[in-house]
């Protein structure tokens, strides 16, 4: 089933300028970009980004790093998106995150972990509203996926 889901290249690949590497790894896979914007986010928006963490230890420390520097969000649209993006992703805990994941390759810090990406398709749903409006999500056919649908689409 094609579906979109959110990534963000949290501040500290920015500041690492990982950026680009980590944007083309799913472009790579064959993942379609669908939205992409550069932004410094506000307290408000990182709070609702992280809602689901409100009351846990780690809270304000995660809402202060994501809104301390500028970050990537990018929306990626293709089969079963959601679920290919958080196994290429790995581990929170980038000590578990297999190599080969960006964090197994690029993160020693569970503060530090590079990416977020949704976790499930109503947290996709949620977090691509809460990130991009809808006029800045754009629907667009390659030509490799006439491929895909088959003979009739070609
Ligand atoms: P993300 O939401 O950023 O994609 O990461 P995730 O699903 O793998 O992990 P999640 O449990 O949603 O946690 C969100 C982020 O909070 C930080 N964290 N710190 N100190 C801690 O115990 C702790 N637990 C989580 C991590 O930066 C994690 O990415
Ligand atoms: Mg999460």
């Amino acid at each position: 089933m094609t579906e979109r889901t959110l990534v963000l290249v949290k501040p500290d690949g920015v500041q690492r300028q990982l950026a680009g590497r980590i944007i083309a790894r799913f472009e790579e896979r064959g993942l379609k970009i669908v939205g992409l914007k550069f932004v410094k986010v506000d307290r408000a928006l990182a709070e609702r980004h992280y809602a689901v963490h409100k009351g846990k230890p780690f809270f304000d420390g995660l809402v202060a790093f994501i809104t301390s520097s500028p970050l990537v969000a990018i929306a990626f649209e293709g089969p079963n998106a959601i679920g290919m993006v958080r196994t290429m992703v790995g581990a929170t805990k980038p000590a578990d995150a297999v190599p080969g994941t960006i964090r197994g390759d690029l993160a020693v810090e569970m503060g530090q972990n590079l990416i977020h990406a949704s976790d499930g398709p109503e947290t996709a749903a949620t977090e691509l509203a809460i990130w991009f409006r809808p006029e800045e999500l754009v629907s667009y056919e390659r030509e490799i996926d006439r491929w895909v649908r088959g003979p009739e689409a070609r």
